[in-house]
């Protein structure tokens, strides 16, 4: 049987109402602090952010760039008053970017704009410190840097020197510019930071004969790109296509404009070494390529492989797993070529996706050619090699018959018992004619749910259960399955994490900024809920192990602004600080003033930002 969670740990705050006010809220006793919102200088490189949205796209290269989500604390030597702050930025408001909004002349990009916006995406590192209580950044450290759509990065793993991602960049198919629509993160146990390629797809273009696995995995079919960022190819400025690159056409031109293969050097889990400035980000790609929302390790255990689990956010998409050849040396974890003990642990090894069965067991089928397909014959029959494979997951996936999920979001894994815990924000095309199945039993699943799992060791076999249903407390017996209150009611789950005394963080996006479209919406803006999850139900997966459980112990802790998705978590070593991130809101935050609680009474132009949480009394957080 699993290890019993520890009992200890109990919730110390009192859940809080729903709120529809445009500011953060949080429970008595606890401040909120804003850090480090979109277009602030990590550096004197930077003009300060401009409220008439004027600022450069060198600004925005040495500034912290747009719409926050995954994020992580990485203490500089087990500090919780100072360390460095992993962001990603997932993607941009081009509305509030520019001062007037996007602009088109004649059909093209100008190319400072799309410059801004490729440097607006990605990822920042920032030093942070706290004094007087309050955090801010560190300017010109050493180990302030941004990533951008644009920075120069390893391919590593087996896509990395192949015929694949040969470009006129990269004529060895060694690197690639850019990282992109960077949404959930991950770390891993040697001290780096995985940053996930999510929505990259849809931001080239291909108006030719879409390939096979172009067509499944989303890429824009034209006449353009997403943001049209092809369209200033040709510019007088333009270096080495750095805009062309975005069109992957094949247009019988010269090799030395021809981008056909661009594409295939993003959709992949990133590794970053926050702690090295110097270091070059290296995508693994032996992870998979797919719209990857995040990525939790298994909990590490000497001589053992270890494993990373990554949703595919999309309707009917999958969940996958990849196990490490290597086996867990703990002394790795002290090393200080952080991205060597990368290349050994996540280049080597084997990319899994999830089959639920509808008993409450579970199978991870690997994706490599032996694998028999669901209706006959193996991978290898369809894929020549493991790159083919690795290039069109999903279509691998599809073969071997994984189970089409509710829209698999962030993972996170209890830190004493090892469950894995998984968001399925929502999905509202499952219907009569797409079915349910057992780990997705919702018709027109609106709320979403959380599910989990334990992998059973040394095999690729696991049980699973589903954790909480999404609903409104109004809803029939049918749709809120776990019993929630006007106190804990919840609906599109999506940001998760653990922190270390086992309380589960779960984070609300219910694209309100697109209408609210279901009950919970109705009622709350986005939110983050707090829960101390027993253990992994014996029997059958079909139940809602929370109510079993004593649901009255999901309780809500934060509420954002309007129309705001919750997303990004992390804590300081001692739980003095809680870091989120406050996503795509429309009138928030308020001029001149840190308190992330302030509703504005001016019209602001909105900033996604970091806020920091910390009790008055200084002393750990929820407890
Ligand atoms: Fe970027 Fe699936 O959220
Ligand atoms: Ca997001
Ligand atoms: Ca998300
Ligand atoms: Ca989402």
């Amino acid at each position: 049987p699993d290890p019993e969670p520890p009992t200890s740990v109990k919730l110390g705050f009192e859940s809080l109402p729903t709120s529809m006010t445009d500011g953060c809220v949080v429970p008595p006793g606890y401040i909120a602090h804003v850090l480090a919102p979109w277009g602030t200088p990590i550096n004197d490189n930077a003009l300060p952010w401009d409220k008439n949205g004027n600022n450069s796209s060198n600004d925005l290269l040495n500034s912290m760039g747009m719409h926050h989500d995954g994020m992580h604390f990485f203490p500089l030597e087990g500090s919780s008053t100072e360390g460095l702050l992993a962001v990603n930025h997932e993607y941009i408001d081009s509305t509030a970017l520019h001062p007037n909004g996007p602009t088109l002349v004649n059909g093209k990009r100008p190319a400072e704009e799309v410059r801004k916006e490729i440097n607006a995406h990605g990822v920042a590192i920032i030093h942070i410190r706290r004094s007087n209580g309050r955090w801010d950044i560190v300017q010109n450290s050493r180990y302030n840097r941004r990533f951008t759509s644009a920075t120069a990065m390893k391919l590593a793993g087996p896509i990395g020197g192949t015929d694949w991602v040969k470009t006129p960049f990269s004529p060895n198919g060694t690197q690639v510019r850019g990282t992109n629509n960077n949404c959930g993160n991950g770390t891993t146990p040697w001290g780096t930071y995985i940053t996930a390629e999510e929505n990259w797809a849809a931001c080239f273009v291909n108006t030719g004969n879409r390939p096979a696995h172009q067509q499944r995995v989303g890429v824009s079919a034209g006449p353009t790109g997403r943001y049209k960022w092809e369209t200033a190819a040709q510019d007088p400025s333009e270096v080495l296509g750095e805009f062309a690159r975005f069109n992957v056409t094949e247009t019988g031109a010269s090799a030395t404009d021809d981008w056909r293969n661009e594409v295939n050097g993003f959709g992949y889990l990133v590794e970053i070494d926050p702690y090295d400035p110097s270091s070059i980000a290296t995508k693994r790609t032996s992870m998979g390529r797919f719209a990857h929302e995040g990525c939790a390790y298994s909990k590490p255990e000497a001589g053992k492989p270890l494993a990373f689990y990554s949703g595919d956010d999309s309707r009917f998409e999958y969940v996958y797993r990849f196990v490490s050849d290597a086996n867990w040396d703990p002394k790795d974890a002290q090393r200080t070529d952080r991205l060597a003990v990368g290349a050994k642990y996540l280049d080597k090894g084997t990319l899994y996706v999830a089959r639920f069965n509808e008993d409450g067991s579970g199978e991870w089928l690997a994706l490599t050619g032996t694998t028999p397909g669901k209706d006959g014959g193996t991978l290898s029959d369809k894929f020549k090699t493991l790159e083919e494979i690795l290039i069109n997951t999903r279509g691998a996936a599809d073969f071997v018959g994984a189970t089409p999920m509710d829209r698999p979001e962030w993972t996170a894994t209890h830190p004493s018992n090892g469950d894995i815990y998984l968001t399925l924000t929502n999905n509202t095309s499952r219907n009569a004619s797409t079915g349910t199945n057992a780990a997705n039993p919702r018709l027109n699943n609106v709320n979403g749910h959380v599910i989990r799992w334990h992998d059973e060791p040394g095999s690729n076999k696991f049980k699973w259960d589903i954790f909480v249903f999404g609903s409104d407390s109004g809803a029939d017996a049918e749709t809120n399955r776990s019993g929630l209150t006007d106190l804990n009611q919840l609906a599109s789950p999506d940001g998760l994490g653990f922190d270390s005394r086992g309380i589960l963080w779960i984070q609300t996006d219910n694209g309100i900024d697109g209408g609210r479209k279901n009950n919970v919406a109705r009622a709350t803006n986005d939110q983050m809920l707090a829960v101390i999850p027993g253990a992994l139900a014996d029997s059958s997966g079909t139940g809602p192990a929370i109510n079993a459980n004593n649901q009255s112990d999901l309780r809500r802790f934060f509420v954002g602004p309007n129309e705001a998705e919750i997303t990004g978590f992390s804590m300081t070593p001692d739980h003095t600080s809680l870091f989120l991130n406050i996503q795509h809101p429309v009138n928030w935050p308020a001029y001149d003033t840190h308190d992330a609680t302030v509703a504005s009474m001016d019209t602001v132009r909105p900033r996604s930002s970091t806020v920091v949480i910390q009790r008055t009394d200084g002393k750990p957080i929820a407890v």
